[in-house]
């Protein structure tokens, strides 16, 4: 008895799925098990940035290349957001090069706020650890999704969605961020439009965000710096 074929709309139907996953993933495959990072190899250095960092010689590649120690203390949350994050990304951890993953440490004060920013190359998975978190994204047709989420519990922003985290609980709070690229980029909205370096001009801030001028020097003199 001879097999079903399948049919060529379910054929285009595949062929498209494996196509679309193929675009929509973050970072490139890797070609080999590992590619360590050479030292010295960071992505501010920008001739050496894309796709991946170059390699250190696998004939020197140890365990601690593989390990990171980074997230096992909290950074300070004693600044106006009360909130500090510690990246664990390529340039922190050589050994994330070419894996397509990093992961960072969000730790906030009560009260404390993880500002509105968005990863232009990796969608975040929070997962909290402590405390409560409410976690919010606003979509690109301006739906704002968002949830209280407690110890144990996760929440997702999808790549290049403005989000935030705030602590709305009254302990300290705790979070892992996980990325799908070795290197998410972090574009902070206020420090991004009051704090950029040459600064946008107050007359495009006003009409922008249709306040007068005396509102944005306000704004930049908290996102400036001298
Ligand atoms: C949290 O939003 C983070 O980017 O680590
Ligand atoms: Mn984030």
């Amino acid at each position: 008895m001879s097999r079903p074929q399948p049919s060529v709309s379910l054929l285009i139907i595949l062929l498209s799925a494996a196509a679309l996953a193929a675009t929509c993933r973050a970072d490139p495959d890797p070609v080999e098990d590992f590619c360590v990072a050479a030292p010295g190899a960071g992505a501010s250095n920008a001739s050496m940035a894309f796709p991946f960092l170059p390699c250190k010689p696998a004939s020197t590649v140890v365990p601690d290349d593989f390990f990171f120690a980074g997230h096992a203390r909290a950074a300070s949350t004693d600044n106006p957001f009360g909130v500090g994050v510690t990246p664990g990304n390529v340039d922190a951890f050589p050994g994330l090069n070419t894996l397509g993953i990093s992961i960072n440490r969000v730790d906030l004060a009560p009260g404390g706020v993880n500002p509105l920013h968005s990863h232009p190359r990796s969608a975040e998975l929070v997962h909290v650890e402590a405390g409560e978190m409410l976690v919010g994204f606003v979509s690109t047709d301006g739906k704002f999704y968002s949830k209280v989420v407690r110890e144990g519990e996760s929440f997702v922003i999808p790549r290049g969605m403005l989000h935030f985290q705030y602590n709305a609980g009254t302990a300290a709070a705790r979070a892992m961020t996980v990325f799908n690229s070795q290197l998410p980029g972090v574009v902070i909205a206020a420090q991004s439009l009051f704090g950029a370096d040459p600064e946008i001009p107050d007359a495009v801030l006003a009409k922008s965000f249709q306040v007068d001028g005396d509102t944005i020097k306000l704004l930049k003199s908290k996102f400036r710096n001298g």
